[in-house]
């Protein structure tokens, strides 16, 4: 059988109670932190930086998932590893020697995956594939959490499960935005191992629950 793992995303936490969220996520069934950084140039948003990452590492107990959202993340691969990224994942659209940040992450220590925004298809990673631990397919245009998954999503996924499986790949394939209990077990079906959850698993009456179902609904 089969079972997403879960990857709540900080970004929707309460960043004055950040300790209390991050001891919540510990206790919960999820199994990754999703760390959002945003630099206000690739995205239209700044979120949080290197001290605040530092600061959850010290509390969290299951890995670090880091989706950069800066342009040229180059610049900070080795940085972001010494605090304690245990998976950084770089935007496709935002670095243009690919293969040279993939291999500068891995010789960090990290996990090293490639994100494409909507707009990016899937076939654009046919010869890197056997580079990526993991592949994140945004559902929605990034930047914001609160937004509404994008239906176009499936089909990406199915298409790229293809890929990875002729390739004879054990590749991972993630997806961030607008997850709920709604579109959760679909974008397993389809092919997804990782789903990213913000404000469905923050803004719930109870998280630890809500994630214990996201984890029960997506075990084939
Ligand atoms: C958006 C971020 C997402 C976001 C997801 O740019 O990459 O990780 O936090 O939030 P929800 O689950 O609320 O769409
Ligand atoms: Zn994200």
């Amino acid at each position: 059988s089969k079972q997403a793992i879960i990857a709540p995303s900080v970004l929707a936490a309460d960043f004055a109670n950040l300790q209390r969220d991050i001891e919540m996520i510990n206790k919960s069934e999820a199994d990754w932190f999703h760390i959002d950084v945003m630099d206000g140039q690739f995205v239209p948003n700044i979120s949080y930086g290197m001290p605040v990452i530092e600061a959850i590492k010290k509390h969290a107990t299951k890995p670090l998932d880091v989706h950069l959202m800066i342009e040229k993340p180059e610049r900070y691969i080795e940085t972001f590893a010494k605090i304690g990224a245990d998976i950084i994942t770089v935007h496709y659209e935002a670095t243009v020697h690919l293969h040279r940040t993939l291999t500068q992450i891995k010789n960090a220590g990290c996990k090293a995956g490639v994100v494409l925004n909507l707009s990016t298809p899937v076939s654009v990673l046919e010869d890197i594939l056997p580079e990526c631990y993991m592949v994140l397919i945004m559902s929605i245009n990034p930047g914001f959490g609160g937004q509404k998954f994008e239906e176009i999503t499936y089909n990406k996924v199915r298409k790229l499960k293809k890929m990875i499986t002729d390739q004879g790949l054990d590749t991972l394939i993630e997806i961030d935005g607008g997850v709920t209990n709604k579109n959760a077990k679909q974008l397993v079906e389809a092919g997804a191992d990782v789903l990213v959850a913000g404000s469905y698993i923050f803004n719930a009456e109870n998280p630890i629950e809500t994630t214990a179902d996201l984890k029960k609904i997506t075990t084939l």
